[in-house]
């Protein structure tokens, strides 16, 4: 029962200001680099959640050196190539799809077969998306259960460079096919539909040999492989996909005010900042700078009246991905009736969010009419909730955790939100951040 989070209040009015976690996306990419880097990078406010440090102790299994302190951590690469395949290695993604898919890139070169396994979730969501890409590099796979996990890859010496279409705007998948052209000699083409483009500013920032055309829909990435880049230091940046649980903590509240400092406000991941302030939430973005090819900026937010449905535009879904339960939210007390469509992918994540985002709607009495690629919420201001909702056996997905507590915090009612300790998956100090922000209400 202590894994069971109660809420029956809504928060008090506050004005704070608060750091969140460090980017997961950027966090897990650095250390898969950093491991196939020549020398020690460093990385300050690296995130310490379950996925990152299933990514370290993965690297650990293949023989990289990893030094992780309360400051930094340190991660000793031997240069591309430089694993070590010992016989029968298993290796753990956990809850990790990132970690998971793009670790696959980095094994083409393998010696021994691997086997990679990951937690309930992880078990059940699709691999055919990279597996199918990395074949055709020359490795091979293995899986009982389709293209899902546990599988094994058993990778050759020589990869071959390939030609490839990337058309579910997947950085996972783009992002595994780039790793595993850094192995390949000569160079590898994708043709990527648009989605979150951290991969390719940490190979600019590298100098790894990448060109890359960019038009509205697709972006045309060339790798030349096989070519070394020296360690590198970096301090992780906040993370927009936390900060949107924050940002709509904020909006739905009364008489609130918040700035969140140093977030990564990366064009490619701002899908939420455009979306909600369509829908008249109130936000600033202050003090934008550059940070090795991303962009840093501080987050400010004040309570929102007159919220107004949207019908929101596809384009900007990718760049939403992560946001959408929250999104939700706030059109469960807009005025009007939100359209969301083209989002079959969110089905794909830790947990079927599109149709779990609906469920929970419907549980605090929101009309919802939905399909497997969207949603129609038909939006109330004056939505109140006056009954226990308990939220349980959701695949433990840490976003429908802390969406669900937003609600309760926000729309009120009484909740009894199960698998407290989802949240260590993005974002461990969510609950300790809502602690500080109570403290300071007015
Ligand atoms: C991620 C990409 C997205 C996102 C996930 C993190 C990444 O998944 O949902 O949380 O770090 O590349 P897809 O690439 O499957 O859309």
């Amino acid at each position: 029962m202590k894994n069971t989070l109660k809420i029956n209040k809504i928060i008090k009015p506050f004005n704070e200001s608060i750091h969140v976690d460090g980017d997961k996306s950027i966090s897990i990419r650095w250390a898969l680099l950093a491991s196939q880097a020549i020398g020690t990078s460093r990385a300050y406010k690296l995130l310490k959640s379950e996925d990152v440090l299933s990514t370290l102790k993965c690297l650990k299994k293949l023989g990289v050196k990893i030094k992780f302190n309360d400051q930094y951590c340190e991660v000793i690469g031997r240069g591309l190539g430089g694993y070590n395949y010992k016989k029968n290695l298993t290796l753990d993604a956990g809850n990790s799809g990132t970690l998971g898919r793009l670790i696959l890139g980095l094994l083409l070169n393998s010696t021994q077969k691997i086997k990679l396994i990951g937690d309930k979730s992880l078990s059940k969501r699709d691999f055919s998306r990279v597996t199918e890409p990395l074949q055709k590099f020359g490795a091979k796979f293995h899986s009982k259960k389709g293209s899902k996990l546990p599988l094994t890859i058993m990778g050759l010496k020589y990869t071959i460079p390939i030609n490839y279409t990337e058309d579910k705007g997947s950085a996972q998948c783009k992002s595994s096919i780039m790793l595993a052209a850094l192995n390949t000699n000569g160079e590898t083409f994708i043709k990527a539909k648009k989605s979150r483009n951290h991969t390719e500013l940490f190979f600019k920032y590298l100098k790894i040999p990448t060109k890359i055309k960019k038009t509205k829909e697709y972006d045309y990435i060339r790798i030349v492989g096989k070519k070394n880049f020296k360690a590198f230091n970096y301090s992780i940046p906040g993370d927009i996909s936390s900060s949107a649980f924050f940002i709509v903590l904020t909006a739905l509240s009364k008489n609130s005010k918040l700035l969140i400092k140093n977030v990564n406000i990366n064009p490619s991941r701002v899908g939420v900042i455009k979306i909600l302030i369509k829908m008249g939430v109130k936000i600033l973005l202050k003090n934008k700078r550059d940070y090795k090819g991303e962009i840093v900026a501080d987050i400010f937010i004040k309570s929102s009246k007159n919220l107004k449905a949207i019908n929101c535009p596809s384009y900007l879904n990718s760049s939403a991905i992560d946001e959408f339960l929250v999104i939700f939210l706030v059109a469960a007390k807009s005025k009007g009736v939100s359209y969301f469509k083209n989002l079959s992918e969110l089905n794909q994540k830790e947990s079927p969010r599109l149709k779990w985002g609906s469920k929970i709607l419907n549980m605090m009495g929101v009309k919802t009419k939905l399909t497997n690629h969207s949603i129609k919420i038909y939006g109330n201001p004056k939505l109140k909730i006056k009954k226990l909702i308990t939220i349980k056996n959701y695949l433990k997905d840490h976003r429908i955790f802390m969406m669900s507590s937003v609600a309760a915090l926000t729309i009120g009612g009484e909740w009894k939100i199960h698998d407290q300790d989802s949240i260590n998956t993005s974002f461990p100090s969510f609950l300790k951040i809502i602690k500080k922000i109570k403290k300071s209400s007015i």
